[in-house]
């Protein structure tokens, strides 16, 4: 079957493409019907089904006969460790921490906290919370304490579960620290948090800490807790416009059809293959495919703690996919600019052998041509971007793959999957023709998996995304559809940045640079950076009769954002100024700003993440705003 046929039989019937793909899953109580819309236009899937994820993921496996193919295989150039799990063990170990969670009180329904860096375990304490029906928040490890605790109050965890330590390249990242600080700041106490001791780095345990591994050993195995499809699998936070993160709700049923549907049809992967994205589980992609779709599909998934170059080289990539047989590969698009300005004549590539290797996949951020183009010359593999977001937690856009491999045009993620009726809307929300650009927004409703609302927000999940075009999803990302239905990604409509493949909120930086105590007004912008896609500049003006140095609230207003929000935050360049750009009404002129800093006349290195050439760069920004 060619895709235009099963888009064709989605748009068809809906109800009987999503009962068909439901078929690959094991339920409790089957589904005698797929779509629910009589909260329109909130829309519920399989909601009269009861079924368990960490089942469908692991335990059915085993049944099966698969105990003994690998589940996970856990590659750490960064500790120098290498070890595998079957799914035999992953069930024995997962069964056991969930019978401890249980056995301190966490049920269905309870809220749990995972704060980890890419360890297994990491993936155990997901998978337990679901065998429970508890609903985890993954928090990335990259976050300071303040954004930790302000999810701790959003979601209000009976227990965390964390690690004593995340590793980066020439540092130790203290958990501990971090996580008591979160705890001390927030106003709900979780009661009692599990902590991973790692040999790199243990900790003191306090009076509310129990010891990770009695704690997996200590009691009897948890069965799984059949629930409602329409329960929450988890909440996972992402940057919206303002500093409060908004808890992405994924519901159960839907997670797993839609999920295990991806796995072949758009990764052309079948059970028992090696599947491996190099991501991080703090994020959607990790939670998707790190954790969920390769097992509930029979995959075999990869947990790499490292970095594409350094650890111990721009070759680490290649080593991994020859040594563990991975047939498709998915990153961010920058992890290959990295590995590219380390590696410009793919020396490294030559040294492996990838012929196990299918295809490699992009998202979280703009693919650029140029990269795409060097993987392909060099690797000699179809390179395919896909496009999707934390809220629908699969692709939108993508190719096709397993159904039909569509031509490649550079610079586009190819086209809707099916679930998804994608349009360009004019600001008025009147679709628009082929080539104009506008806001993209996708038909309701949207497919099974994705987001039903935000926890405890229902206000701001209407307002956020279904308000401005009724009727239909605002992604909050603008572009074009060409003839051939091929979709662009251009640029974001809010003020959401995306630095290094992770999603980061202008807003949420200048709320921190405001509560500076020298600062008066400030504006973040996100540049072009040809390393990292984007990176975030602050400007601030000083309030009235501050005597402090400008390099001293600036090197002030870094730390602050690093303590405040954390090292993923990326912000190293801040500049104090005279006045910021405005229009006549006193509206900060950021969109002016940023097409400035990115212009040719304007000049910015490359990569403005250098700090070789910081003073340069700050001059020259400087004069986007008004120069002190
Ligand atoms: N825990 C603690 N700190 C973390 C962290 C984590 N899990 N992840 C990143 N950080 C820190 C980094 O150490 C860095 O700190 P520094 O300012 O002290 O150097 C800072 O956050 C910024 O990180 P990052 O933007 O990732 O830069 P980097 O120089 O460490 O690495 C890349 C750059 C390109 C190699 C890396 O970002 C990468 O591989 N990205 C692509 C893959 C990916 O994870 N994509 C996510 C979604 S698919
Ligand atoms: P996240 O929720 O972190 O996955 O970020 C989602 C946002 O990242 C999207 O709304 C886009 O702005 C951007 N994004 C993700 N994938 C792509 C892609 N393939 N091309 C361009 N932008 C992308």
């Amino acid at each position: 079957m060619a895709y235009r046929d099963v888009y064709q039989s989605w748009q068809d019937n809906p109800e009987a493409f999503w009962l068909k793909a439901a078929e690959a899953i094991d339920w409790d109580v089957a589904p005698t019907k797929a779509l629910f819309d009589d909260k329109a236009p909130l829309y519920e899937w399989f909601r009269d089904t009861k079924v368990n994820t960490c089942y469908n993921a692991v335990d059915r496996h085993v049944e099966q006969g698969r105990g003994d193919q690998v589940a996970v295989i856990y590659d750490s150039p960064i500790t120098g460790t290498k070890a595998k799990f079957t799914y035999a063990e992953l069930q024995t170990r997962v069964a056991a921490l969930a019978g401890g969670l249980a056995a301190k009180g966490v049920g269905k329904g309870d809220r749990v906290i995972i704060y980890m860096p890419m360890v297994p375990e990491a993936l155990e304490a997901m998978l337990a919370c679901a065998r429970l029906g508890a609903i985890h928040s993954v928090v990335f490890g990259g976050f300071a304490a303040n954004e930790l605790a302000v999810r701790i109050d959003d979601a209000t965890p009976k227990a965390i579960i964390a690690a004593s330590c995340g590793l980066e390249p020439g540092r130790v990242v203290d958990y501990k620290p971090l996580l008591d600080g979160a705890i001390e700041l927030a106003d709900h106490t979780p009661d009692f948090c599990v902590i991973l001791q790692r040999e790199q780095h243990p900790c003191d345990l306090g009076a509310r800490d129990v010891d990770w591994h009695g704690f997996q050993e200590g009691t009897a195995p948890a069965a799984c807790v059949p629930v409602e499809g329409t329960h929450p699998a988890y909440i996972l936070y992402t940057s919206g416009t303002t500093g409060a993160p908004k808890g992405v709700v994924r519901p159960t049923a839907g997670h797993l059809v839609a999920l295990n549907w991806t796995m072949k049809n758009i990764y052309n992967v079948d059970p028992g293959d090696v599947f491996w994205a190099a991501s991080d589980v703090g994020w959607v992609v990790g939670h998707s495919y790190i954790c969920y779709a390769p097992l509930i599909h029979g995959n075999t998934t990869i947990v790499f703690e490292g970095k594409p170059i350094g650890t111990p080289d721009a070759g680490t990539f290649w080593r991994v996919i020859e040594e563990h047989d991975v047939k498709s590969f998915f990153t961010a698009p920058t992890a290959f600019r990295a590995v590219k300005r380390e590696d410009p004549a793919g020396e490294f590539v030559k040294k492996y052998d990838l012929s196990c290797l299918g295809q490699i996949y992009l998202a979280g951020e703009r693919a650029d041509p140029d990269t795409i183009e060097w993987m392909q010359d060099k690797l000699g593999k179809p390179i395919y971007d896909h496009w999707w977001q934390t809220e629908t937690g699969f692709t939108i856009a993508g190719n096709p793959v397993g159904i039909e491999p569509l031509p490649v045009k550079l610079g586009s993620p190819t086209v809707a999957m099916p679930g998804f009726d994608v349009q360009i809307l004019s600001d008025e929300g009147h679709p628009l023709g082929a080539g104009e650009l506008g806001a993209i927004a996708v038909k309701l409703p949207l497919p099974p998996g994705t987001l039903p609302t935000l926890w405890n927000a229902e206000e701001r999940f209407l307002k956020s995304y279904l308000t401005t075009f009724p009727g239909y999803y605002e992604t909050g990302d603008a572009g074009m559809i060409d003839e051939d239905g091929y979709l662009y990604i251009m640029a974001r409509t809010d003020d959401v940045i995306n630095v290094a493949g992770h999603r980061l909120s202008t807003g949420a930086m200048e709320e921190v640079l405001a509560a500076h105590p020298d600062v008066a007004e400030c504006a973040v912008i996100g540049v072009t950076d040809a390393l990292k896609g984007q990176l975030p500049v602050g400007f601030v003006c000083l309030s009235k009769g501050v005597e402090t140095a400008p390099e001293d609230v600036e090197q002030g207003c870094v730390k602050l954002v690093r303590d405040t929000i954390g090292p993923v935050a990326a912000f190293k360049l801040c500049c104090v100024v005279d006045r910021l750009p405005k229009t006549r009404s006193g509206k900060i002129l950021r969109g002016t700003m940023v097409k400035i800093a990115d212009s040719e006349a304007f000049k910015l290195p490359a990569t403005i993440d250098d700090p070789a050439i910081l003073d340069e760069i700050k001059t020259a920004l400087q004069t986007i705003g008004y120069a002190k």
